[in-house]
């Protein structure tokens, strides 16, 4: 009796090891995976679309020559198709990691390019004009390092970047987040986002907050270009 409950014990002891350092964390992609499969994509792209909005104009003013451009964590490919709307876009690419949103976003769209990739391993083939990037840098363990390889890898030079998340640190309505869906988010503030992208290279880093209203600190949209090199 005694040996049953010394392992009860020591799987119980096990369990809140786990818990304190987060292992028994889902995958974000695993989740967002199961919110396409349930049509869940539809309803974050209703809510994400005011931002978006002010992303997309931010992103696409004084474009006055032929563009790529690429979503990272595109979900259901909504932005992509925005960009692919556009006159002067040549090429429009979506990547995420949730088969489902990518399978949603393929059924949409059959003639768009959507990529299945785990990030940060997963890279362009082909350096790009445009990143837009909505809700999705924050699900890694390592954002910053990642900005330094979207500037290295996946940017032509005179690119310009957009990103943008309502989960950062002087935004506290947020801050219960990686709680209630179990998934790892790395809360950063604004100011360590602005000097991740300064470190990482990027130049006229600016950095806004949409949308704002009571209890509300809104989404923190930043904007940077990846200087030109002689
Ligand atoms: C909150 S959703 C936003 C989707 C889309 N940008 C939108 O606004 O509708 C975040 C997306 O990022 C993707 N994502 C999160 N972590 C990822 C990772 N490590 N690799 C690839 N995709 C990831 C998720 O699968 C999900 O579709």
């Amino acid at each position: 009796m005694q040996g049953i409950e010394c392992s009860f014990r020591h799987a119980y002891i096990q369990r809140q090891a786990l818990l304190d350092i987060g292992m028994d964390q889902r995958k974000a992609t695993e989740v967002f995976h199961e919110w396409a499969e349930k049509g869940k994509d539809a309803g974050m792209e209703r809510g994400h679309a005011p931002s978006v909005d002010v992303m997309l104009n931010l992103l696409l003013e004084g474009v006055d020559k032929p563009f790529s451009a690429i979503d990272i964590g595109c979900g259901n490919g909504w932005v992509v198709r925005k960009f692919a709307e556009h006159p002067l876009c040549n090429n429009a690419l979506g990547i995420d990691g949730a088969v489902a949103m990518v399978e949603r976003a393929r059924e949409i769209d059959p003639n768009g390019t959507y990529c299945i990739g785990q990030l940060p391993e997963w890279s362009p083939e082909q350096p790009v004009d445009l990143i837009h990037s909505m809700e999705c840098l924050y699900y890694l363990k390592q954002p910053i390092d990642f900005l330094r390889n979207i500037h290295d890898n996946w940017m032509k030079s005179g690119g310009k970047m957009v990103i943008g998340m309502d989960h950062y640190k002087e935004n506290p309505e947020s801050h219960d987040w990686p709680q209630s869906l179990n998934v790892h988010m790395t809360t950063l503030s604004i100011d360590t986002w602005v000097k991740g992208l300064e470190d990482a290279g990027f130049e006229d880093v600016k950095a806004i907050q949409t949308g704002a209203k009571e209890g509300w600190n809104g989404t923190l949209v930043l904007s940077a270009i990846k200087p030109h090199r002689p």
